[in-house]
């Protein structure tokens, strides 16, 4: 089997890639990333140096590119994670998100039809339902909930999930979508919540929590989002949505004490911050049906999966502080100028 894998140098599709060089020893995996700021080569080091691992650097939305890929490999297939992903970045910029989060959906979607109807998996996001009310812990996101979106960001993203429906409508290509909720775990970027607060809070900076911090998300370790697009990809119905998540909420601000209270430093670090523009409230999945039709469930919980995390990010400065200097930018240059 080949498969593409798109975003592969960026968070999840990174996870998602060793995670299936480790259970699929007769998988060739391509990774097509343009290496945009969040994305870094140094995150596939290990891949790299793995035969069946192959690095392709491009642009999902660049036709021209994308038909050659295709006409150079034949994938099986095609694994879509590559986006702009980052909700305060889409309210300075909108323009980039729609570009890549839409337009390179249709690129990539029709490479697979003119390339034999190769199996499509989109992974959205659980920010296309919008937000739930803080006082109705009763209510969840199924795949039922009406697309409502709230920012430039999970617009784009919902309107590449009515594109990959449309697909499967009118051209019968095989996709499935899966929208997860907030993931955490390692080589997630420093400009998220999580990694952020780590890094700010080692260097004994300010913690700069939006509004009120009263915010909800619900957080899934990474390999447990890679176990249940696994699954969908090998089992799932072609034509469905299928949520994930693992009953995990949690406001922003128990997030950010419970981080400063395994690093050992003082709370008077944090400092609250104009609030995000449009800042959704809650975010909660039900994730019954993707356990229900596939029996996927989370293996992490997250007080093992926040220390885990944290422990990455001490095992691992070099890594981030060389995205925060800058330095890493770099890296693709020094890997690739002569090749
Ligand atoms: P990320 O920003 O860490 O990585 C995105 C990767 O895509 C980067 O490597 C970047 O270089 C690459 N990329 C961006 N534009 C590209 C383009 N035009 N062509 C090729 N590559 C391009 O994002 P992430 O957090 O790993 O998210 C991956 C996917 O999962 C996204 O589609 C996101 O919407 C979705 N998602 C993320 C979360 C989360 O909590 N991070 C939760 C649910 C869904
Ligand atoms: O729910 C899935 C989504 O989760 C993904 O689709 C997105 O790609 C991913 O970035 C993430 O979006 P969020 O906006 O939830 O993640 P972020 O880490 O940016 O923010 C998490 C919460 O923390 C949110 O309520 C805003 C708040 N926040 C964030 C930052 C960066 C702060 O209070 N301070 C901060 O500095």
């Amino acid at each position: 089997m080949k498969v593409l894998v798109t975003g592969g140098a960026g968070f999840i599709g990174s996870n998602f890639c060793y995670y299936m060089l480790e259970k699929y020893p007769d998988y060739q995996l391509v990774c097509l990333d343009k290496l945009t700021y969040a994305g870094n080569l140094s995150t596939l080091s290990r891949a790299l140096k793995n035969k069946r691992f192959t690095f392709e650097k491009g642009d999902i939305a660049d036709k021209k590119f994308v038909d050659g890929l295709f006409t150079r490999h034949k994938f099986d297939y095609v694994i879509n994670f590559a986006a702009e992903s980052h909700v305060d970045r889409s309210i300075e910029n909108p323009q980039v998100f729609l570009v890549t989060n839409i337009i390179g959906t249709q690129v990539l979607m029709d490479a697979c039809r003119a390339n034999g109807n190769i199996r499509f998996h989109q992974v959205s996001t659980d920010e296309v339902y919008g937000d739930l009310p803080l006082d109705r812990p009763d209510l969840l996101f199924t795949e039922q909930t009406p697309i409502h979106t709230s920012s430039p960001y999970s617009s784009s993203k919902a309107g590449a999930d009515l594109l990959v429906q449309a697909y499967h409508r009118t051209f019968n290509l095989p996709v499935t979508i899966s929208r997860c909720s907030n993931n955490y775990g390692p080589y997630h970027f420093p400009e998220k919540l999580i990694p952020l607060m780590i890094s700010r809070a080692l260097a004994n900076q300010s913690l700069p929590v939006y509004g009120d911090g009263k915010n909800v998300r619900d957080w899934l370790y990474v390999d447990d989002h890679c176990s249940a697009v696994d699954l969908i990809v090998h089992q799932g119905t072609v034509g469905e949505v299928y949520n994930v998540g693992g009953h995990n909420e949690m406001t922003n601000l128990d997030i950010v004490k419970l981080i400063l209270a395994q690093l050992n430093k003082p709370e008077s670090l944090i400092t609250f911050v104009s609030d995000r523009k449009g800042h959704d409230l809650r975010y909660a999945i039900d994730p019954s049906k993707i356990h229900a039709q596939l029996g996927w469930l989370p293996k992490i919980k997250f007080k093992d999966g926040i220390k885990m995390t944290i422990e990455w990010y001490l095992n691992n400065k070099k890594w981030w502080q060389e995205i925060i200097s800058g330095a890493y930018k770099n890296y693709y240059d020094t890997m690739y100028k002569n090749k």
